[in-house]
C-alpha cells in the first residue's frame, strides 16, 4: 500500500462522525471550515449547529443583520472572522446568484476564501483533486517523508504543496483529504503521537531516524 492508501484505510476505520462530513453543500462545508479555523472541533461543533439552524442557507446568512451574526459568534473570538463570514455570504448572494463556484479557481476568487478553504470546498463538495494543506497535513507529511524544510518559509510552503499533490489519492480526494487531516489530529498528533500503534510506522522516516519530536520544523521570523 502506498501512503495515500494507508491514510484512506486508517480513515475509513477511525474517522469521527462529524456533521459537516454528512453533507456536500458548499455553504455548510464553508461554514464549518470558517468556524474551525483556529477553533477545536469540540468547541466549534455547537456553533456549527447554531449557525445552520439560524441560517439554513447562504441567503439567510447574507440577509441577517450583522448584530445577529456577531451575537451567535459570541464565545468563538476573532470577530473579524464573523464579519468576513457575513461579507462572503453577501458576495455569494449578490455576485454569484447564491451559488458557490464549483472550481478551485472560482472559489479562490471569493474574498475571504484562501488556498486551504478553496481546496477543502472543491474537494469535499465537488471531488476536485486539490490537496488540502493545513497544520495537520504539514505535520504528517514532514514526519512520514522526513522533510525538515521549515513549514512557514516560502520555499517550504511551495515544497509541501507539491509533495501533497504528488502523494494525494485523486480517485477519492474527498475522503483522502479529510483522512490526512484526521490522521494528523488523532494519530500523528503534535505531542507524543502513538507511533508504536501507528499503521504507517514501518515506512515513517521520522520514526526510523528518531526525528518525530523535531518535525515539522518552524523557523523563527
Ligand atoms: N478542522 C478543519 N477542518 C476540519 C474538518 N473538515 N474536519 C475536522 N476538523 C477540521
Ligand atoms: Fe506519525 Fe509516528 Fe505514525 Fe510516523 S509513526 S506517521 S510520526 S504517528
Amino acid at each position: 500500500m502506498n501512503f495515500a492508501q494507508k491514510i484512506l484505510t486508517w480513515y475509513l476505520e477511525h474517522q469521527r462522525d462529524l456533521p459537516w462530513r454528512q453533507t456536500r453543500e458548499p455553504y455548510k462545508v464553508w461554514l464549518s471550515e470558517i468556524i474551525l479555523q483556529q477553533t477545536r472541533v469540540a468547541q466549534g461543533m455547537p456553533y456549527y449547529y447554531k449557525f445552520v439552524e439560524a441560517f439554513p442557507t447562504v441567503y439567510d446568512l447574507a440577509n441577517a443583520p450583522e448584530e445577529q451574526v456577531l451575537k451567535l459568534w459570541q464565545g468563538l473570538g476573532y470577530y473579524s472572522r464573523a464579519r468576513n463570514l457575513h461579507a462572503t455570504a453577501k458576495m455569494v448572494v449578490e455576485d454569484y446568484h447564491g451559488e458557490f463556484p464549483k472550481t478551485y479557481k472560482g472559489l479562490k476568487s471569493l474574498k475571504g476564501i484562501g488556498d486551504y478553504t478553496a481546496s477543502a470546498i472543491a474537494s469535499f463538495c465537488f471531488d476536485v483533486p486539490e490537496p488540502v494543506v493545513d497544520g495537520n497535513v504539514y505535520r504528517v507529511l514532514s514526519r512520514y517523508f522526513g522533510v525538515d524544510m521549515p513549514i512557514n518559509s516560502t520555499q517550504g510552503i511551495k515544497y509541501f504543496k507539491k509533495l501533497a499533490r504528488v502523494v494525494m489519492d485523486v480517485g477519492n480526494i474527498r475522503d483522502y483529504n479529510q483522512g490526512i487531516m484526521e490522521f494528523g489530529a488523532i494519530q500523528c498528533a503534535p505531542k507524543k503521537p502513538s507511533c508504536l500503534l501507528c499503521p504507517l510506522q514501518e515506512s515513517c522516516i521520522a520514526l526510523k531516524e528518531n526525528k518525530v519530536d523535531t518535525l515539522p520544523v518552524k523557523q523563527n521570523k
